[in-house]
């Protein structure tokens, strides 16, 4: 083996990120390269985090997976690890992981993108490859779109990219966390994880919603101008793009056939709350991924006005805060 493999376990952090303007849909015919139908654009959370930890071992006779605390099998996993083996080139032990996230897992709170942004970092430096971060978000985005966008701190651009490879389809930094220090309250509906995947809930809309061609148009357009509200710190603007890209995609979900719908009761009220507020004066918007929870963002000194009224509606578990944060490390 002439690859320098790591000897010690390799533990990396890895941030959620939100997407304002959303990904949802996959491009066809590529294989597995999980390349997006839009390009998309997010911020990244300083507070909701994975920690990973990639220990390679000779002695196992497959990758031994535990997620937060519990052993797990996942297929997706099992084959997102062999293609970080297959781009050494040379034959590989199998590892050991241990990853674990301060946050609920799987309930539309990004678990995923940090999950395997964290995932991605870690396993490519156990095992001896040097990656920059633009071709670790081109990892990461195999194991989860939304993934390639946390390797990137503050406001993250993630490009659709046209090549069949998916050499192009990767995420970069737009705006640092220090320029615009946005704010999110996310009011957690049920901290139980999703009925379907965003991948299936996607699939899904992409083969049935006569709805899906138009929110990719209408989408595309949005980025262009969703960039440039960014680069101008431009919140009002920002904040009817972000309900747009929301709520687009979730009518072209819930227009697929059976319908696709992540929304409980409280989901409806935080976003009429959310509205209220803002016709109050308190500058405040919301994003809701897949999944009933609710992300409402905000500018530096309204978090706890938003967080208070949110707090009183039924339905709520639990409420968290954070500001916008740095991208993947290794610890
Ligand atoms: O990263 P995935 O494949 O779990 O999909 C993420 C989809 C959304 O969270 C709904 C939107 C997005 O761009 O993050």
């Amino acid at each position: 083996m002439t690859k320098a493999i790591a000897k010690q376990p390799v533990i990396v952090q890895a941030p959620a990120n939100i997407a304002l303007i959303k990904y949802w849909g996959k491009r066809t015919g590529c294989g597995n390269l999980n390349l997006p139908a839009t390009g998309s654009l997010s911020i990244t959370l300083s507070d909701l985090l994975t920690t990973t930890k990639v220990e390679l071992d000779q002695s196992l006779q497959a990758d031994a997976i535990s997620l937060n605390g519990i052993a797990v099998d996942e297929k997706r996993i099992h084959r997102f690890l062999d293609h970080v083996r297959s781009l050494t080139g040379e034959v590989m032990p199998y590892c050991r992981i241990e990853s674990s996230n301060n946050f609920p897992t799987a309930a539309g709170l990004a678990s995923s993108a940090s999950g395997y942004a964290a995932l991605a970092m870690a396993a490519s430096k156990a095992y001896g490859l040097s990656l920059d971060r633009t071709q670790l978000s081109g990892l990461a985005r195999i194991g989860s779109g939304s993934a390639a966008r946390s390797m990137f701190g503050g406001f993250v651009l993630m490009h659709r990219g046209i090549r069949d490879d998916g050499s192009d389809a990767f995420a970069e930094p737009l705006l640092d966390a220090t320029a615009w220090p946005l704010e999110v309250v996310i009011a957690i509906v049920t901290t139980k994880a999703k009925a379907h995947s965003s991948t299936v809930g996607m699939n899904h809309t992409m083969a049935t919603s006569p709805y899906y061609a138009q929110w990719i148009e209408h989408n595309e357009a949005r980025l262009v101008q969703a960039k440039k509200a960014v680069l101008e710190k431009d919140f009002e603007c920002l904040g009817a793009l972000s309900e747009a890209s929301a709520l687009q995609m979730h009518a072209s979900a819930m227009a697929a056939e059976p319908g696709v719908l992540y929304w409980q009761g409280a989901t409806m009220e935080c976003m009429h709350r959310i509205r209220q507020l803002r016709g109050e004066g308190v500058p405040v918007f919301f994003t809701i991924d897949a999944g009933p929870q609710v992300k409402a963002v905000t500018l530096p000194g309204h978090a706890s006005k938003v967080r208070d009224a949110l707090a009183d509606i039924s339905g709520i578990e639990a409420l968290e805060q954070t500001t916008l944060g740095a991208g993947a490390r290794v610890l």
